[in-house]
Formats: structure tokens, C-alpha cells, sequence
């Protein structure tokens, strides 16, 4: 045995192999060799015969959950403020929140409650914004680093349209502080690693997003940002880049949408066709985040359309305008606003399934990470352990019922094991 990343894991295992289907064993063996799937078995192989076996019973064993698109600061006001707009609830509860994290005794306060509550929950991989404080965002880092969770983590960048006390002087100094940042935490982690993060186009100068887009090609990094999100804020945007051709473009020009997959766009609830297209050229990761969307009335996103299309989508809780961490939730909110989508609004496309909204929220987002969120051989093991026995009933369910009611009844409660590439988080 090479460390305690071989074992096996028996139970009822559920997961994707594509976004139509699911895969379901009952009480098979899940090998996991060298912090790696080895595959689902329902007996074990010979090869493996001397790894040790925990047995999880009747519980459900299914891949770990990614949140394409939290930010850490909004923790603190969950729940809280969530009868405006965009614009309106970012004047009025964000930036005076993120403000806040200028102070290290008010951040570390905040995000070691962000830290345990990510730590408990389903996700195991993890997209998350910082605010434009370096120090503030580093120890978010080192907080995150410990909870055993594999994420990415982003100075913000911002150094236009909002209050003096949330921005930056301007460019230079952005860029300069982003390379400050990068240099302390580069090599700093083995679960943490750093994203560029321009927060999204109307906080950004041409100058600063040109900056960020030669760092990005420079020292390929990873990207995450919005686009798309609400009517007013697109409009806001076609004013501020008159030369753009879209929304999407004004990203584009900077190299900011990435080449082959590095990008993550939150949103994306009103792209043109030509902006799909664009989308798709570029690889870039759509985060769906149907609870923010709802409560800040932005929209539903045509995910079924990017599904047909061959786009890279996956979920995203987006606190504090998703109002929880639970990416179980936001499947579950895939799929209804997916539903008041299709009565509402637009018939042809058809609701999204529990098959696809399992998918989006493990495999389908894990891609972004490399092989992640299946428990298909050569996949990171990232595996979650959960029981459902006090979610009662008096019928016999098939386990794809048992997952189904998983998603909609569960909280993090229910979870009673985690693991991040192999590493047992609890
Ligand atoms: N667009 C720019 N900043 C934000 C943010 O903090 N949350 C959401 N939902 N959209 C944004
Ligand atoms: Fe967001």
C-alpha cells in the first residue's frame, strides 16, 4: 500500500458517466487507489483483494460536489437583503459588507464561520471570491487550505464604478497588488490555488482587463468573473464598451473568456447567439446559479440551449445572492426554475431532469478542475457518504429515488463522510 490513499469504499454508489444518465450500484465497491477512482465493482477485483474495506452500509456513496461560483465575504449577509436588484444589492448590501474585510480581525472572524460551513458541506471543489484585500484574501486561503477542501480562490479586482472605500486606485496599482498576491500564494498550498478574478466589467477599466488578460496568458491562470446576469447591468455594460460587439466580447478582447477552458462565467442568463457561439469557441465554464437568480430577479438561464450546444456549464450557489452553500440545492433549483422557464417563458426548451442537475453539479463542473465529479476510472476520488434513514418512508425506493429525494429533503446533516482526492475531510 503506497499511503492512505488506497482503500474501498462499499455501499450504494451513484454517479454520472454523461449528462443523460445515472449510473447506480447497489452495495457495490468503489476502489479508491492512490487518491484516484480505481473504478465501481460490484465485487472486488483480485488486484485489490488487500485493500482495507469500509463498509458504509445503506448508505449512498456519490461523487463530491462542485460549486463553480461562491463568494466568501457574502457569507456573512445569507439570507439577509434580498428584495433589490443587482445593482441596487450590490450598492446596497455588498460593497459596504466587503468593505468590512479591510479589517483582518472582522475577516478572519467571518471567514472561519465560511471555512466550517464549506467544510460540512457536499462540496469538495470549490470557485470561490475573495474581496480586493490582499491580506484579507490570503487568509481566506489559509483557512480553506486547512478544511481539506480542493478550491480556487480570487483576489478581486475592481477599480471603477464603486465607492472610494471599496476600490482600487486604478489600474497599476490593481495589477500590482495582483502580483504581489500571487507571488505570496502561488506555491503556498496543496488544496488552494489562486484565480484571477476581475469581478465583472462595469468594476473594471480597459486598462486593468488588459493587464489581467497578458497575466493570465503569462502565467496561465485560471479566470472567474460575471457575465450576463441582468438586464440593467447589460445595458450599463453596451454604454460603458461601446466598441464591444456583446457583452461576452468585451471580455473577449482581453483574452478574459480564456482559449481552451481556463475561464468561469457566472450567469449568462440573457447570451446572444453569437455570444453562445463565442462561449463555446472559448471553452468557457458557464456557472448556473439559479438561486441568486431568483432572488435578485435577474432571470433563468437557457441551460437546456447551452446543454444542446456542447457548452461547458455547472452549478454555482453564488452567496449571498444564492442564499446557501448547498449544491444539492442548487440542483434542485435547476430544476424549477428550468420548469418556470419552460411554462413561462419559452415551451420549446424542456425542463431539466434530476439526471442533469446531478450531472451539472458533479461531473458536469468538476471538468473545470480536470478529472473530477464521476467516480469513473482515472477520476480524482472525491466522494461523499450520505445517510438517509432519517428521511423517512413506508415504500420500498429504488436508490435513484433515494438520490432524488436526497437532492430536494437534504441538508448537511445527512452527510456523514467526505473526501477530497482520496483524503478523508471528515
Ligand atoms: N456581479 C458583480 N458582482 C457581483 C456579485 O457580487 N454577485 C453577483 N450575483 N453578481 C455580481
Ligand atoms: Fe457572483
Amino acid at each position: 500500500m503506497t499511503d492512505g490513499r488506497d482503500f474501498i469504499l462499499k455501499g450504494n454508489i451513484c454517479y454520472s458517466k454523461d449528462v443523460k444518465s445515472l449510473e447506480t450500484v447497489e452495495q457495490g465497491f468503489l476502489v479508491c487507489r492512490d487518491g484516484k477512482s480505481a473504478g465501481v465493482f460490484e465485487e472486488i477485483p483480485e488486484q485489490y483483494k488487500d485493500y482495507p474495506v469500509k463498509d458504509c452500509g445503506n448508505m449512498m456513496i456519490i461523487p463530491g460536489l462542485v460549486d463553480l461560483h461562491i463568494h466568501a465575504p457574502q457569507f456573512a449577509f445569507r439570507g439577509l437583503g434580498m428584495d433589490l436588484e443587482l445593482l441596487d444589492w450590490l450598492n446596497t448590501n455588498t460593497f459596504p459588507e466587503e468593505a468590512k474585510y479591510k479589517d483582518l480581525e472582522y475577516a478572519k472572524k467571518a471567514y472561519e464561520i465560511f471555512a466550517e460551513a464549506m467544510k460540512k458541506s457536499g462540496t469538495t471543489r470549490a470557485c470561490i471570491f475573495g474581496t480586493i484585500h490582499n491580506q484579507a484574501t490570503e487568509l481566506l486561503m489559509d483557512l480553506m487550505e486547512e478544511t481539506g477542501i480542493k478550491s480556487m480562490v480570487g483576489k478581486v479586482n475592481m477599480d471603477r464604478n464603486s465607492p472610494d472605500y471599496l476600490r482600487e486606485q486604478d489600474a497599476q496599482q490593481s495589477e500590482q497588488d495582483t502580483l504581489q498576491w500571487l507571488e505570496r500564494t502561488s506555491a503556498k498550498y496543496k488544496n488552494v490555488k489562486p484565480i484571477l478574478t476581475p469581478r465583472f466589467i462595469p468594476s473594471c477599466t480597459d486598462d486593468l482587463m488588459e493587464r489581467l488578460g497578458r497575466l493570465r496568458k503569462e502565467r496561465e491562470l485560471p479566470v472567474q468573473s460575471h457575465l450576463s446576469e441582468n438586464q440593467g447591468e447589460i445595458q450599463w455594460v453596451k454604454e460603458l464598451c461601446p466598441d464591444s460587439q456583446s457583452y461576452s466580447d468585451a471580455y473577449d478582447k482581453f483574452g478574459l473568456l480564456g482559449e481552451a477552458g481556463e475561464t468561469i462565467m457566472a450567469h449568462c442568463v440573457y447570451l446572444t447567439e453569437e455570444e453562445m457561439e463565442l462561449i463555446k469557441a472559448r471553452g468557457t465554464y458557464i456557472a448556473h446559479c439559479p438561486n441568486s437568480n431568483t432572488n435578485l430577479s435577474s432571470g433563468v438561464a437557457p441551460i437546456r440551449t447551452f446543454l444542446e450546444k456542447g457548452l461547458n456549464v455547472g452549478l454555482g450557489s453564488d452567496v449571498a445572492g444564492g442564499s446557501g452553500e448547498s449544491i444539492f440545492r442548487a440542483m434542485a433549483d435547476s430544476i424549477q426554475t428550468s420548469k418556470l422557464r419552460w411554462r413561462l417563458q419559452d415551451d420549446s426548451l424542456k425542463p431539466l431532469t434530476v439526471e442533469e442537475a446531478f450531472y451539472l453539479g458533479t461531473a458536469g463542473g468538476g471538468s473545470f478542475f480536470g478529472k473530477v465529479g464521476s467516480f469513473e476510472e482515472g477520476y480524482e476520488f472525491d466522494a461523499l457518504i450520505l445517510d438517509d434513514s432519517s428521511l423517512r418512508h413506508p415504500q420500498p425506493l429504488t436508490l435513484r429515488e433515494r438520490l432524488e429525494r436526497f437532492i430536494y429533503l437534504s441538508d448537511d446533516r445527512h452527510i456523514t463522510g467526505k473526501y477530497a482526492e482520496g483524503v478523508k475531510v471528515f
